[in-house]
């Protein structure tokens, strides 16, 4: 376990109630900033995550010469500096945990007239770049990494790209969102082709600050040389974070809860999907839109649920939400079966791996698989389980302590702050009983 961490502890049992929003949507806070940074104008953004992750993006761009003001309570003025604005950073810039920003600025710096170089922390730097690195490579740009394919990325700036057609290899936003910011910058078009639907909140956004994009079925694509008029965001609640609770609530009898304002895009509702086949009490209310993404209010209650066959299609429109979706099936009656979500091994830690340990460790079947798990649901004891500094992984052991029948205690769990700074402020006020101990 790293220094400087946190252990969190949570009582057996009891359930959840009351109302509570969630933080804003990490993607969408992340493309916010990126935005905002390239538009002609003054972005305004509300609801931004204050997150490290989020963070990670907004001092990137300050590094690279973009005014930005705030955040604060979640709000944001971004002053943009135009598409070709951004000045070379006079550091490599560090983004921490933080995925989204290492692969969206891969694609967006690789079109830059300097010189950049990306680094993470332990768990980034052991993440595979090569998915991004290879197609930006084709499109013209030069990205070294190490002999691994992993960070630290030195991109050499000064390339003219040249727009291709990609099929991706695997449903990832992230490469698709690397390719379509470099196309930005790209003579001529650049179509990425998905193998499934991965989340499009770069394609919503791009129109939103009046950029033109062409979808066509699984096709969509970008022609070079347009130019970003600056927007007001509104961002959503997050539902990757809601979804802890809306696990919490379906396991813990009792319980009754209600998640608002939480974005409901639809490559994003896979976990809704999956919770309600499994026979989870979940209904929306006040479905509206945050300009140009759908919200709602999520209300779940506590149910008996069942394991189910997890359908292929809703993986993708899941894939975060799996370690949640783990401890709902440990905690269900009967088999819960996961296949073609190989992904999750190359997450912020090898998910499928580290949930089945710390499942095992609180006495429940689960067998992992090459690209999935088998998990037995039954009575939950306590214990102790390690993160691996995997903030979901955090988060969701911690709802594991609700039908547990013993105390659940989480090691390494100071990645919370990347997606969700006051998780334990929000389970408290849900009725939890849980602690932080600096460790
Ligand atoms: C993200 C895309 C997803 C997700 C990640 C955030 C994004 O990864 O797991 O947490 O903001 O684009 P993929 O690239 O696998 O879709």
């Amino acid at each position: 376990m790293s220094k400087n961490n946190i252990v969190m502890t949570v009582a057996a049992g009891g359930c959840l109630q009351g109302e509570v929003p969630v933080p804003g949507d990490k993607s969408i806070s992340h493309r916010s900033v990126m935005l905002g940074a390239l538009a002609d104008g003054v972005t305004e953004i509300h609801g931004f995550l204050e997150g490290d992750d989020p963070m990670a993006t907004l001092q990137a761009f300050r590094a690279m010469g973009v005014r930005i003001e705030g955040p604060e309570q979640g709000h944001v003025v971004v002053h943009g500096v135009g598409m070709h604005g951004l000045k070379p950073p006079p550091r490599p810039l560090y983004l921490g945990n933080s995925g989204t920003s290492m692969r969206l600025l891969a694609g967006l710096l690789a079109a830059q007239p300097f010189d950049t170089t990306l680094t993470g922390d332990e768990s980034l730097s052991s993440r595979p770049m090569r998915r991004v690195t290879e197609p930006l490579a084709a499109m013209g740009a030069e990205i070294e990494t190490t002999e691994a394919g992993t960070p630290p990325l030195r991109i050499k700036g000064g390339r003219q790209l040249k727009g291709i057609d990609y099929e991706m290899p695997v449903a990832s936003a992230q490469v698709k969102s690397a390719l379509l910011l470099a196309g930005l910058y790209a003579e001529g078009r650049t179509c990425v082709v998905e193998p499934g639907p991965s989340r499009d909140h770069t394609e919503r956004m791009l129109q939103g600050f009046g950029y033109p994009v062409e979808r066509n079925g699984d096709r969509v694509c970008v022609e070079g040389g347009g130019r970003l008029r600056a927007m007001r965001i509104q961002v959503p609640g997050d539902i990757s974070s809601a979804a802890f609770f809306m696990v919490g609530a379906a396991i813990a009898k009792d319980s009754d809860v209600l998640l608002k304002n939480v974005g409901i895009n639809p490559t994003r509702t896979g976990v809704i999907d999956i919770l309600q086949q499994m026979g989870a009490d979940i209904t929306l209310e006040k479905e509206r839109r945050a300009g140009a993404e759908p919200v709602a209010d999520i209300r779940v209650r506590g149910s008996d649920l069942q394991g189910i066959e997890i359908p292929a299609e809703l993986v993708p429109l899941a894939i975060d939400e799996f370690p949640a979706i783990f401890v709902a099936a440990a905690c269900a009656e009967g088999k819960t079966t996961l296949t073609g979500a190989r992904e999750l091994r190359v997450k912020e830690s090898d998910r499928i791996q580290v949930m089945a340990d710390g499942l095992n460790e609180l006495g429940i079947d689960a067998s992992p698989t090459e690209d999935g798990i088998v998990i037995q649901g039954g009575r939950l004891q306590g214990g102790r389980v390690d993160s691996h500094g995997d903030h979901r992984i955090a988060m969701a052991f911690a709802m594991a302590g609700l039908c547990a029948s013993s105390p659940v205690v989480i090691g390494d769990c100071a990645n919370v702050r990347t997606s969700f700074p006051d998780f334990v402020a929000t389970a408290w006020r849900l009725g939890m009983n849980i602690k932080e101990t600096a460790w």
